[in-house]
């Protein structure tokens, strides 16, 4: 059975000032040092505050992602930024398919599937989240939902590109809410999405590194991140604070 290096990724969404900023880098940065081999830090600040993380991070293990990115490499498209941009400005990793994206922004399974594949064409490792909502998993659906959402990827990109990819399952009714999945609900799924995985490819399966997201909190991390198919979180509203976003990293030790 393959190790995998657990990460813990904050995703600020459209949170922060400089002066956060600064101050939220440092202090992870100093209290995430002594796990640099154990477990892998991501900080996806907003685009307009990426130059400022990219300097803070410098010589440290902490690493930086996106929360988007245009799946054009450039051209007439006002407001957006392409991977090339974020590689330039030392992102490696970068977010597809929030919940927030699909929904707000009605991106739907092509334009995901799109800008998973943009991302791999420059070298940023994308984190493909999927998930359900409420009404979704009262009528049963979860397990489909996940499927098309994943499917759709597999078939945009083929199995292999899973080797650079990992994928965070947030059910969309426990973002932001307080409401977690128990870590018995969230294992269920992440084993579904393991499995849909190993029939395409085994090994590639058992190495891809899948993100539990949804109100995850220090009190609550330890128990989700004991299960055997979750390999870290995605943390939203808990990774804007510094002492309870590094006791979720030493949670997943
Ligand atoms: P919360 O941790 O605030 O529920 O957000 C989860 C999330 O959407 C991370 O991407």
């Amino acid at each position: 059975m393959e190790k995998r290096n657990k990460i813990v990724a904050g995703n600020w969404k459209m949170h922060g000032s400089r002066a956060l900023v600064q101050s939220l880098v440092t202090a992870i940065k100093e209290g995430a040092a002594s796990l640099s081999d154990q477990v892998d830090v991501i900080l996806f600040p907003s685009f307009v505050h990426v130059p400022l993380v990219n300097q803070l991070l410098e010589n440290s293990a902490v690493m930086m992602g996106a929360q988007t990115l245009d799946a054009h490499a450039s051209g007439a498209f006002t407001g957006e930024i392409s991977g090339p941009m974020l590689i330039d400005y030392g992102c490696r990793y970068v977010l597809v398919g929030h919940s927030e994206r699909r929904h707000l922004f009605h991106e739907g399974l092509s334009v995901v599937a799109e800008k998973f594949k943009a991302a791999l064409r420059v070298g940023l490792q994308p984190i493909l989240c999927v998930g359900e909502t409420l009404p979704q998993r009262e009528q049963g659906l979860t397990e489909n939902i996940i499927h098309e959402q994943l499917a759709s990827v597999i078939e945009a990109v083929s199995i292999d590109a899973f080797q650079q990819a990992v994928i965070a399952y947030e059910p969309v009714w426990a973002i932001g809410t307080g409401l977690t999945a128990t870590p018995d609900e969230a294992q269920t799924v992440h084993r579904l999405i393991r499995q849909q995985l190993a029939d395409c490819h085994r090994d590639i399966a058992n190495a891809v590194r899948i993100l539990y997201g949804g109100s995850v909190k220090a009190d609550n991390a330890k128990g989700l991140f004991a299960m055997p198919d979750i390999d870290g979180g995605l943390i939203g509203g808990a990774s804007l604070e510094a002492t309870g976003f590094l006791a979720i990293c030493h949670a997943a030790v």
